[in-house]
This record gives structure tokens, sequence and C-alpha cells, in this order.
């Protein structure tokens, strides 16, 4: 069985993106691997200065991850901060990774582009996901596509470490999914909880459905033929509908005669119940933190006995036992 493990910060409400590119991924794994899937606030630090929302939004992420199906008794499921020993992981792994590697690192030079300040934490962010990684020897980390640089950042540290010190890690490979690798917002822009471009997968109707009318769209007349390939819209239709009707809004689309608002109605059906069960499941859980915390509990006391096997091999492995 192969080890498979990926994580997400709590950094604000979770989209139909973060959805498609990872969480469904992680919950069709269930079946037959050995699952490691984690919050990480420590990540979420470094752009959410809030106690209130941090702290809601690791409670939150927890019952979204659960109320999409996720079951605790079939994976290990924890809080990344509920684990310290990965902090210092990410300490000694720093001590070996190159500053280069990380100034070229696209998610903290677009921040930084965006005239966010940049702390240590986010420049050192890639080699808090590489302790994640390798503090569970994981084989497999499925993630969107904005991710693969930083796998590969921590593949890079643990082929170092292992020449170095010799054979300890296990080097990761990225596992994306093609079709559903990059998820556009309704601005056309990948969707992010950085750029409130957002389709939240647990709005109610009324939200929701605003939201999926100000999907971005040209201001092509109806009958006039459409480029489905280049339409922000499509490629949301895409990851809900049948594939028999979208052939027909395809043929729409080619020959004239794709209406944006009746399509834009059409698809606000089809995610309100997509997910209808699941934002029943997650009020319920809402309504429970207590409950929430000791699954939480529980994983994270699965999850450690796993972590403080690695980190007492590298402890050796580097000299720091005496
Ligand atoms: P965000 O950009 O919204 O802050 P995160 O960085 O927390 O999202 O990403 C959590 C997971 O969801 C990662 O595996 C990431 O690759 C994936 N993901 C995020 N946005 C998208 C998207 N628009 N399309 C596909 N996958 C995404
Ligand atoms: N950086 C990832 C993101 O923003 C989240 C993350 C942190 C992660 N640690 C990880 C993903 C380990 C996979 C494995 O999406």
């Amino acid at each position: 069985m192969k080890r498979i493990l990926s994580g997400i910060q709590p950094s604000g409400k979770l989209h139909i993106g973060n959805y498609f590119g990872m969480m469904k991924t992680m919950i069709d794994y269930m079946e037959n691997s050995d699952l490691y899937v984690f919050i990480v606030d420590l990540h979420a630090l470094t752009s959410v200065h809030d106690r209130e929302r941090l702290g809601q939004g690791t409670l939150e992420a927890a019952a979204d991850f659960l109320a999409l199906g996720l079951d605790p008794d079939r994976c290990t499921f924890w809080v990344q901060s509920d684990l310290p020993e990965v902090c210092e992981l990410t300490w000694i792994l720093s001590t070996l990774t190159p500053m280069g590697l990380l100034e070229r690192c696209h998610s903290f030079k677009d921040k930084t582009a965006r005239g966010l300040t940049a702390s240590h934490g986010l420049f050192s962010y890639p080699v808090l996901m590489a302790a994640d990684i390798l503090l569970f020897q994981s084989e497999i980390v499925p993630v969107g596509k904005d991710q693969k640089q930083h796998l590969e950042v921590a593949r890079d540290i643990a082929i170092k470490f292992n020449n170095i010190f010799g054979d300890t890690f296990v080097v990761p490979e990225p596992a994306i999914n093609e079709s559903t690798a990059i998820v556009p917002g309704v601005d056309g822009q990948k969707m992010s909880k950085s750029y409130d471009n957002t389709i939240p997968i647990f709005l109610d109707d009324k939200p929701l459905r605003k939201r999926v009318m100000a999907i971005q769209t040209d201001s092509t007349p109806v009958e006039d033929p459409k480029d489905p390939d280049t339409c922000n819209l499509y490629a949301l239709l895409k990851l809900f509908m049948t594939p028999q009707r979208l052939a027909e809004i395809r043929d729409l689309y080619i020959h004239g005669g794709a209406a944006y608002g009746h399509i834009k109605q059409e698809l606000f059906e089809l995610i309100r119940d997509y997910f209808a069960d699941a934002r029943l499941k997650k009020k319920e859980l809402l309504a429970n933190p207590d409950y929430l915390r000791g699954i939480l509990g529980s994983g994270a006391d699965k999850a450690r006995a796993k972590a403080t096997f690695t980190l007492d091999l590298v402890r050796d492995r580097v000299g720091l036992k005496y």
C-alpha cells in the first residue's frame, strides 16, 4: 500500500478548486492506501494573523473534510501544529536548503509581487512543507499544479539529505490530476482564497447563486459562435455536468445559441445539488466542536507515533545524539 499525504491551509473558506484539485482526490484514495490528511495551520499563519479566524478556520476545514466523506478511521487526520516535531525537522532541513532554491519559488515571488510584505516564515514556507512530507516518509503527494514547485523543493532537500547523511528519506512524487490541475475562479484566474475569486463549497443557496452569476464571460451575442475551450464558465461546467449534457452545451457554443445566463443558472443548480448532503453534514458537525476536537486529537496521536520514529532516526543521522 502506498503512503499518500497532503495538507490544506485553513486560511479561508474552502472552494471548489480545493475540492477538485486536492480534497476529492484524497477522499478517493481512502480505498486502498496508507493515507495522511492534515490541516496546515502553521502554514496559514504566514498569511492569517487573527486568533479567531485561524482557530475557527481550522475547525471548519476539519468539518469540511469529514462532511465531504473523509473517514478518520480509514486514514490519519490531524492538525499540523498538534505535532511540533515538524518544526524541529524544519530547522534541521533548513540548514541544508540553499537560499537560491527558495528565492526561485513562484508562490513566494508572486506574493511579494502582489505587495505582500515577505516575512521569514513566508520565505521558508517550502521547508516546512518539505518537513511535513518527509516526516511521514510519504511516497505520493496529491496537489494542484500550483504546488508542483514546492514538491520539487521537498525532493531536492530529501535527495541532498540522503547524500550527506545516508539513506533516510523516501523521495516523494507529486500526483497531479491534469483535468482538474487548475480550476479557474469567477474572474478566470486560478481560483484561490487569496484572490477573492472563489466559489466556496459550503455557501447557502442565495450567495452561491450570486457567486455563480458573477462568473466573467465575454459579451458575444447569444446567437454567435463562441470558443468553449477558452471560456472560464465552460471550464467550470466540465467539473459538474454529465458528458451528454456537456456535449449539447459544447454544440451550442460552437454553432451559436449558448446563453450565458441560462448556463450559469444550470451550473448553480448542479453545484447546489452536488454538495447538498455535505452541506447538511457540515452544519451538524460544526454544532459539536468538541466532537471535532476529539477526532483531531486522536488523529494527532496516531500521526505522532510515525513522526517520532522518523525524527529519532534523523537526530541520530545528523549527530544530535551524544
Ligand atoms: P488557495 O490557493 O485557495 O489558498 P491552497 O494553497 O490552500 O489554496 O491549496 C490547497 C490545495 O488545493 C492544494 O493542493 C492546491 O494545489 C489545491 N488548489 C488550490 N486552488 C486550486 C485550483 N484553483 N485548482 C486546482 N487545485 C487547487
Ligand atoms: N502548501 C500547500 C498549499 O498551500 C499546503 C501544504 C502544506 C501541503 N504542507 C503540505 C500540501 C504537505 C501537501 C503536502 O496548498
